[in-house]
């Protein structure tokens, strides 16, 4: 049976997998690399790092799986969205790339606005507003504080997109990831000449654009050496970690919209026409499904709120967990299932690193609301849960608003791993909540998107169809959604309230710097 390779270049580390045709999943192996933060808000990563942890992945996979290079019959590729690797005529990279949570580009999105001839004008050309997170403005930033990096720039890569240059020798991307950039327009599948002259910048500074399932090209001798496969090898377009996601999920028709908690949430709806978010919160991207779209939006701090009070604040639990050889996770988890539905009035703002859906506002910072005596660790614990939760709410209730139906929700990520949080989930959503038997997020869908675009299936949506089925349901407990229901618009009210002061704090902060 035919063998595909999905390899997704994370934020934290690269994942591959080889996934049978069938769906069954042979072997998996992820390598980690570091992240860097120069200066308060930048956020950055060595493109050699993805590249070396592709090569080892891959050699890893084949080995434990005992593969031959002639078992692969397709590579797909998926990433982390939005980052930008400037490369010079060489094909070097000239300086670490800015990440997707790198937060330095509010002037260049302000800048952005006015070139594209205002705010509405810009949704229309690309059908979203300007966030620090998307590429354009990253590449504004550099012209405008690195001009000598700049003026040396040949070609600007998004991350997976890097990776398949290495592996392919070809400047390539596909419909989903390309939409993260901001340069895309959207409803027409092709770069906006419009919006790139607007911005004077050259349509050669881009890779072609594909459809995800598209065979963009194929591994070069010498890496297919290196990584222990046949030279020739196809790689298709794969797809924005987000949207390689959905895939795997099996978000391939209208109606199924997911949840994803890693360390950013994302709810993502599948749209069989173009739906745009008038006030701009959502994003409205190319969908790795041919001809179809998709809006999403996307909490920066999810299951991160979670990761970080680990960290800050569960010495004990996280020594603990070693000593009984289990997840410090569960344990924490244990400890907020304690508190009731609700924390007590205890609310905890989960903005972390500022915030994307719905507020688009990099200066939103963190905090709990609402501390009593009454309220201990186990009451914080689950405060930051509810909050993450509460935050996916907020862009699942503008999904709803654009009359996006949301029959069914899959949720997962670490949000979906405990049955308290996936509980906690159905009783604040209101809705029923379902996991499906593959758990393993983007690559998985990437491996689909190489099995449909060379020939197993005949596309990504008969592939999802023929390997992805719904294993559980949570069913919502009224008593808790009710409690839920009636902190969703305090919950809501507190960042409007407390807007104004993030602001504040962010002038204190750049003044002292
Ligand atoms: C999506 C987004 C993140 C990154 C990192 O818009 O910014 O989900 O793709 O995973």
């Amino acid at each position: 049976m035919a063998v595909f390779l999905g390899i997704d270049i994370g934020t934290s580390g690269t994942k591959t997998l080889a996934m049978q045709e069938d769906g069954t999943i042979l072997a998996s192996a992820t390598v980690e690399y570091p992240l860097s933060s120069p200066k308060p808000g930048w956020s950055e990563q060595n493109p050699e790092d993805w590249w070396q942890a592709s090569i080892q992945t891959v050699r890893r996979v084949m080995k434990s799986a005992k593969l031959r290079g002639a078992d692969i019959a397709g590579i797909g590729l998926s990433g982390q969205m939005h980052g930008s690797v400037f490369l010079d005529k060489a094909g070097k990279v000239i300086r670490p790339a800015l990440l997707w949570n790198d937060q330095r580009t509010a002037d260049e999105c302000h800048e952005i606005e006015s070139m594209a001839g205002g705010r509405t004008r810009l949704i229309q050309l690309v059908a979203n507003p300007a966030l620090t997170g998307f590429t354009a403005p990253k590449i504004l930033w550099l012209r405008r504080r690195e001009k000598k990096n700049f003026d040396r720039t040949v070609k600007i890569l998004l991350p997976k997109d890097y990776v398949r240059y290495r592996m392919t020798g070809e400047f390539a991307t596909e419909v989903s990831d390309a939409s993260g950039t901001l340069l895309l327009d959207v409803v027409g599948r092709c770069w906006s000449t419009e919006l790139l002259e607007k911005l004077q910048l050259d349509r050669s500074l881009l890779p072609d654009v594909h459809e995800s399932e598209d065979v963009t090209g194929r591994l070069t001798a010498s890496i297919a050496a290196e990584m222990g496969l046949l030279p020739g090898t196809p790689v298709v377009g794969g797809g924005g970690d987000q949207a390689a996601s959905a895939i795997g999920n099996g978000i391939v028709r209208s109606g199924v919209v997911s949840a994803t908690m890693g360390t950013s949430g994302v709810v993502f709806a599948h749209s069989d026409e173009v739906q745009v978010d008038p006030a701009g919160r959502l994003h409205t991207f190319c969908h790795a499904v041919r001809g179809k779209w998709h809006v999403m939006g996307c909490v920066l701090s999810a299951g991160g709120s979670l990761q970080w009070f680990r960290n800050q604040l569960c010495q004990s639990e996280v020594a603990l967990a070693k000593k009984q050889k289990i997840d410090p996770y569960e344990i924490i988890t244990q400890s907020a299932s304690e508190a009731p539905a609700g924390s007590e009035g205890l609310f905890f703002l989960p903005y972390l690193t500022g915030e994307r859906t719905p507020h688009a506002d990099p200066f939103a910072r963190a905090c709990w609301i609402g501390l009593s005596l009454r309220h201990g660790r186990n009451h914080m614990a689950r405060a930051v849960m509810e909050g993450a939760t509460f935050a996916m709410r907020d862009s699942l209730e503008i999904i709803r608003s654009m009359q996006i139906p949301v029959k069914e929700i899959r949720v997962s990520g670490g949000g979906a791993r405990s049955q308290f949080w996936r509980q906690l989930q159905a009783d604040i959503y209101g809705q029923p909540v379902c996991t499906i038997n593959a758990e393993e997020g983007p690559a998985y869908g990437a491996a689909l998107l190489a099995a449909a675009g060379t020939g197993s299936y005949q596309d990504v949506t008969e592939a999802c169809r023929a390997t992805i089925s719904v294993v559980t349901k949570t069913p919502v407990r009224a008593a808790a959604a009710k409690t839920y229901n009636a902190a969703f618009p305090v919950y809501q009210k507190l960042y409007l309230s407390l807007r104004d002061d993030f602001a504040a704090i962010q002038e204190l902060i750049s003044k002292r710097q």
